[in-house]
This record gives C-alpha cells, sequence and structure tokens, in this order.
C-alpha cells in the first residue's frame, strides 16, 4: 500500500481528482468503482470543476457505486443513488445509463445481489475503486466479521455505523438498518484501488490498517492483499502512525 499523506481536505481532494482524471485520460472506458460519504464529495467537486475547465470527458466511462441502503428508492434525497445524481453524475457528461448503483427498493434484493455482482463482471470488471473507510475498518457497508470471500450481498449496519450517518437523516430513527454491498471479494477484484481517508476519527481505524493484522474482524485489512492500493490521507488521520 502506497500512502501519500496530505496537509487536509482540500489537498486531499485535490490529488484525488487528479489521480482519477490521469486515469479517465489514459482509459477513456475506465470503469470507476465510486464511493459515497462525506469522504469523496470534495473529490467529485475537483471532477466537476475540471470538467467545467478542461472539458474532461465521462462520455464512455461506466461506474458502480460500492452500495445503497435497503429500503430507499433513487429519488429517496437520502439515496446513495440520489447522492451520486446530486454530487457528480448531473454535473458531467456521463451517460447515467452506464452509472449502477444497486437498487434499494427491489423486490428481491437477494435477487438484486445477484445481478449486480454479476453485471460488474460482465462489464469487464472494476478498473479502479475509490473507497472511504468507516471508523469501525468497514469498507463499502462491509462490516466486522464480514467473510473476504463475500460477493455483493445484504449486510445488517452496525450500531456505529447507522449513528455515524445519522447525521444525513433527520431523526436516527430513519437510518435503514440494511444495505446491498459489493462484498470484500468484490472489491479486492477491482485492478487498482484509491483509498481517501480524512479526519481524526478515522486515526484509530488508520492505525489499526497500518500496524494490525489481517483480520475478517477489521475488513479494510483485506486492502494489505491487494497488490495496486494508494492511500490518500490527511495528516490528522494519519500522522505519527
Ligand atoms: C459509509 C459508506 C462507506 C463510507 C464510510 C465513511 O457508511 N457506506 O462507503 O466510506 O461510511 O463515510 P464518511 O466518508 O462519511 O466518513
Amino acid at each position: 500500500m502506497k500512502i501519500i499523506e496530505v496537509k487536509d481536505y482540500t489537498e486531499m481532494s485535490l490529488k484525488a481528482a487528479e489521480y482519477i482524471i490521469e486515469k479517465v485520460c489514459q482509459n477513456p472506458k475506465i470503469k470507476l468503482g465510486l464511493a459515497t460519504g462525506g469522504t469523496p464529495v470534495g473529490t467529485y467537486k475537483k471532477l466537476i470543476e475540471d470538467y467545467q475547465e478542461n472539458g474532461t470527458s465521462y462520455r464512455n466511462v461506466t461506474t458502480f457505486n460500492l452500495d445503497e441502503y435497503i429500503g430507499l428508492s433513487g429519488e429517496n434525497k437520502n439515496s446513495y443513488r440520489y447522492f451520486m445524481d446530486v454530487q457528480l453524475f448531473n454535473h458531467i457528461d456521463i451517460n447515467k445509463n452506464n452509472t449502477f448503483v444497486p437498487q434499494g427498493n427491489s423486490k428481491d434484493v437477494e435477487e438484486e445481489c445477484l445481478r449486480y455482482e454479476s453485471l460488474i463482471v460482465k462489464n469487464g470488471g472494476v478498473d479502479l475503486q475509490i473507497l472511504g473507510i468507516g471508523s469501525n475498518g468497514h469498507i463499502g457497508f462491509n462490516e466486522p466479521g464480514t467473510a473476504f470471500s463475500s460477493q455483493t450481498h445484504v449486510i445488517e449496519l452496525a450500531p456505529s455505523t447507522i449513528k455515524a450517518n445519522a447525521r444525513y437523516f433527520n431523526r436516527i430513527e430513519e437510518v435503514p438498518t440494511k444495505a446491498i454491498t459489493m462484498g470484500i471479494s468484490t472489491i479486492m477484484k477491482s485492478k487498482e484501488i484509491l483509498l481517501l481517508v480524512s479526519g481524526e476519527t478515522k486515526k484509530e481505524a488508520m492505525s489499526r490498517l497500518l500496524n494490525g493484522n489481517i483480520t475478517e474482524g477489521f475488513p479494510a485489512s483485506a486492502l494489505k492483499n491487494h497488490p495496486y492500493v494508494t492511500i490518500i490521507a490527511e495528516k490528522s488521520a494519519v500522522s505519527g502512525l
């Protein structure tokens, strides 16, 4: 794992965007794996700015998001489909038909997991996966204890995740308790991974990632088995580790 330490959120966002833009320019048909949460918002902003200023095109790019809450339709403001549309897709020239997010309001969520996993495979897999990290070490919504062999599946959210994500909802009771997420093995199959880490609240998780063992008890530790991981981390999350 290569670590790039940056001074603050703005620098993390800029570096991450530059990284992604370079990959898109090298391969205009790139398959990007995308993440939600507060961490990548600044990166998406920079991608939009670059699109407006330099015209980097996403016309032939395909995207797969990591996860989606169960029970929320794409029109729901708290759904990750809505997040992606508002934070990125509505502002660049990507073909929305080529942007995929698991459907959280599917009648048969187990079936949806199989469909999503095979959709990724059919498209040749993810070239570059963007990741954030939960303070308990989750990646996507793979909570501690998730098998490293897991593919896209339904997960029960950890109480700490529900609490952390409640800030986006009116009331904590509105946070869905389940989600569909790419599995650890789905994530590990991507050719390259870019992990973004922002803020002091992630320091303990980073300490475990950098200094701890590889264990299913700490999902992000699987990344140590991946040959091509770059971490762009704010100083406050990694200094002194
Ligand atoms: C969320 C998402 C993850 C994200 C993580 C951290 O629950 N499912 O994909 O990386 O938690 O979120 P944030 O970036 O807001 O700290």
